[in-house]
């Protein structure tokens, strides 16, 4: 039987930090063994914000980088300006796509708001379209389940949506309609406040990044605030809860299991759970920077071959194209 296709993708916005690794990306490198899966680098989506040109490239390639490092496999990456047929398909889209609708999109909503442009206010048409570029990118390759985040359902269902209007349209049930796989991942939160998520727009000390210097990884892990001022005896606070989840994500299993014996029995001390985890983590990066050493001293041949493959990936894109032309009364050049 053919296997179903995954598909996801990620915007380049600099380097990959732990929350990102056990919420999404290992996900990704863990979906290759069952599934068919594309990847892409969305540098399309990333124009939608005021941005700079040459940190957007340089972003690019980075995030390629690491994701290699990872463990993505360089024949299921692609870049999203490497295939015109995103954007094409985008267009023919727009004209399936509701504009209200385009207009209540939360994410819309947000980055619209008052609070959320920029200073000069300036609020770009590719912001509203967004959803519909993202919407291309999913069905120009018909596939079955997208591994995305809570956050972006409501974005699976707009796409949904133009899918259903297109096949209505031209009386045919010609795009699948996307699934999201939501699979069981770890919530990281802040180390420095755990009360939030980790995540990149709190600020520098709030994430950890999956190539950072073993020190700076165990000096933030050692400062990592445990007591939240809120919790009863006997219960976890959120910070702890956040080591030993990030002890079991990164497969610690058995020392999980003795620190948790500790912490039932009262006896848990902070310094040996946040030695764990500190070890736990360099672990891991290490290994990312082992990689990313070897990618680093033949960049020029990695960024041939992630070429290389995205004009491998275009080749399905294309056939979507071709057909959709048809259906939508547009005029191929070869029949
Ligand atoms: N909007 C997604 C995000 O911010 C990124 C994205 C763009 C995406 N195109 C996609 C995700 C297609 C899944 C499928 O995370």
């Amino acid at each position: 039987m053919e296997k179903k296709k995954v598909l996801s993708c990620i915007q380049p916005t600099g380097d990959i930090h732990y929350g990102n690794y056990f919420g999404a990306v290992k996900n990704w490198v863990d979906l290759q063994e069952q599934y068919d899966c594309i990847y892409g680098v969305v540098d399309y989506h990333a124009m939608t914000a005021p941005y700079n040109p040459i940190k957007l490239r340089q972003n690019t390639w980075e995030l390629i980088f690491n994701l290699l490092a990872i463990g993505v496999k360089t024949e299921n990456l692609f870049i999203q300006s490497l295939i015109p047929e995103h954007t094409e398909l985008c267009w023919i889209f727009n004209c399936f796509t509701s504009y209200g609708q385009l207009q209540r999109m939360t994410q819309f909503k947000d980055k619209s708001s008052d609070t959320g442009k920029g200073e000069d206010g300036f609020i770009s048409a590719g912001l509203l379209d967004y959803p519909v570029l993202q919407a291309a990118d999913i069905l120009v390759y018909r596939a079955d389940f997208v591994p995305v985040g809570k956050d972006q359902e409501q974005h699976l269902e707009l796409s949904r949506n133009i899918a259903s209007r297109f096949n209505q349209q031209v009386g045919k049930d010609y795009f699948v309609l996307p699934e999201t796989l939501f699979t069981e991942t770890p919530k990281i939160r802040s180390t420095a406040d755990p009360l939030r998520k980790m995540s990149k727009s709190a600020g520098e000390k709030h994430y950890i990044s999956l190539f950072s210097e073993e020190a700076r990884i165990r000096k933030q892990v050692k400062s990592a605030v445990t007591d939240t001022g809120e919790t009863k005896a006997g219960e976890m606070s959120e910070g702890v809860d956040n080591l030993f989840t990030l002890l079991k994500a990164s497969g610690k299993i058995d020392v999980h299991t003795s620190l948790m014996a500790d912490f039932n029995a009262g006896a848990l001390k902070y310094v040996d759970l946040k030695e764990a985890v500190g070890a736990a983590l360099v672990d891991l990066s290490q290994q990312f920077a082992e990689r990313k050493l070897a990618i680093m001293a033949d960049k020029k041949n990695v960024k041939n071959q992630i070429k290389a493959s995205s004009a491998e990936i275009r080749k399905r894109a294309q056939e979507t194209l071709k057909e959709v032309k048809d259906l939508a009364g547009l005029i191929n050049v070869k029949y």
